[in-house]
């Protein structure tokens, strides 16, 4: 039998980086396998994406769902053991820096199965954020890391990585962008809710912010600043949304709920915007590639060259309202250069590595 690559999937920000790298190996004809954890389950938070991005259905569903940490991380590793044993892969390819991400790398590297990270070696060096954890775990047990950015490879080179493994191959989350561009729209949204034509987005669901009271507190209250200046919607995501609900953010006039949205309105809302307010990861990449201003409320960000090339700045609650009046009066950051191969061919890239890996194990 030819070899098999075994995609593991799980959570939104997953999708749109496997999607190229999928189309690609399947492009050079390679049996590949598409396993989803279940970390996400709601129709909006994943199957809209298989629909949108034209994901193949997952070929295994484990249904994982919610819990904490510990709860959810243990039972993919033991859903995915079965699945490795029962299906013998060659090589397994994992995505970004979600729970599922690291159960499938730390399953692989315990049953001497080849593991490749797509998005390795971002770093924020704040190991209070989850994915952080997860991150630098999965790179560690990775045999293969693709890195989107040059920082990336300087960090997995300071952590001891061989530079035989590491592979700078750009951004696949951007070839899915590029590749569904013309189709983005965010006009339902834009219409159901009467904004006007110029608007802002906001995104919110880091544990760091939406978690603590007394943090979520300073960020409704820096909202509600932005909502005084300009009409903001935010996609509300299930994490955090009862305490959103319940704090009076959306009583103001200017400040619109939405379900979370599907990958082309969401994105075509964003693109119609005159700003964003986010603590996502991917969103920063996204409007950088968009030239859309971004305002990330984070203290940090393992996303530098969204700030050095592109959109992004970091910013306090305190400050947001003072940088969104400087983006309103053209001040604000203004489209740069997009980051060095971020043009549509990295899950091509991709595939050509993979296809050489399993050609060497032969
Ligand atoms: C996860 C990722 C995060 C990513 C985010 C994107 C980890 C550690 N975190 O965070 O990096 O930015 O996805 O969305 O993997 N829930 C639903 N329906 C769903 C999924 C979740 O209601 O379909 C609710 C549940 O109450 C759940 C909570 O959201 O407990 C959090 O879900 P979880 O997958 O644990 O983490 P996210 O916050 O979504």
């Amino acid at each position: 039998m030819s070899p098999l690559v075994l995609h593991v999937t799980g959570a939104r920000p997953n999708f749109p980086k496997a999607a190229p790298v999928i189309a690609a190996l399947e492009r050079r004809g390679v049996r590949q396998l598409l396993v989803h954890t279940g970390q996400h389950y709601d129709r909006n938070m994943s199957e809209i994406f298989f629909r949108d991005l034209g994901l193949p259905e997952p070929d295994l569903n484990l249904g994982i769902g919610s819990g904490s940490h510990a709860v959810q991380t243990a039972a993919m590793m033991t859903a995915l053991e079965t699945v490795f044993l029962d299906e013998r892969p060659d090589l397994v390819v994992v995505y970004g820096d979600v729970n599922s991400t690291l159960a499938a790398a730390l399953v692989a590297a315990k049953l001497g199965v080849r593991c490749a990270h797509v998005e390795a070696g971002l770093r924020s060096f704040d190991w209070t954020m989850p994915e952080e954890v997860n991150r630098v775990v999965t790179d560690r047990l990775s045999d293969i890391v693709f890195a989107t950015s040059p920082d990336a490879l300087v960090h997995l080179a300071r952590e001891g990585v061989d530079p035989d493994r590491m592979h700078f191959v750009g951004n696949p989350m951007i070839d899915t962008l590029l590749r569904l561009r013309d189709r983005f729209d965010g006009s339902r949204v834009v219409t159901e809710l009467d904004l006007p034509a110029t608007y802002a987005v906001a995104t919110l669901h880091r544990p760091g912010n939406v978690d603590d009271p007394a943090t979520l507190d300073r960020m409704v209250a820096a909202l509600r600043r932005v909502g005084d200046r300009i009409d903001l919607v935010l996609p509300v995501h299930p994490r955090g949304r009862q305490q959103l609900e319940a704090s009076g953010l959306f009583d103001h006039p200017r400040v619109h709920a939405t379900e979370p949205l599907g990958y082309l309105e969401f994105l075509g809302l964003v693109a119609g915007s005159a700003l964003v307010v986010t603590d996502s990861g991917g969103i920063q990449e996204e409007t950088t590639v968009l030239g859309v201003p971004c305002l990330t409320l984070r203290p940090n960000t393992e996303r530098p060259v969204t700030i050095t090339h592109g959109t992004n700045r970091l910013v306090t609650t305190e400050g947001l309202a003072g940088h969104v009046d400087a983006v309103l009066a053209g001040d604000g950051p203004t489209p740069g250069v997009v980051p060095p191969l971020w043009d549509g061919a990295s899950g091509e890239r991709i595939a050509d590595v993979v296809v050489d890996v399993l050609a060497s194990a032969d």
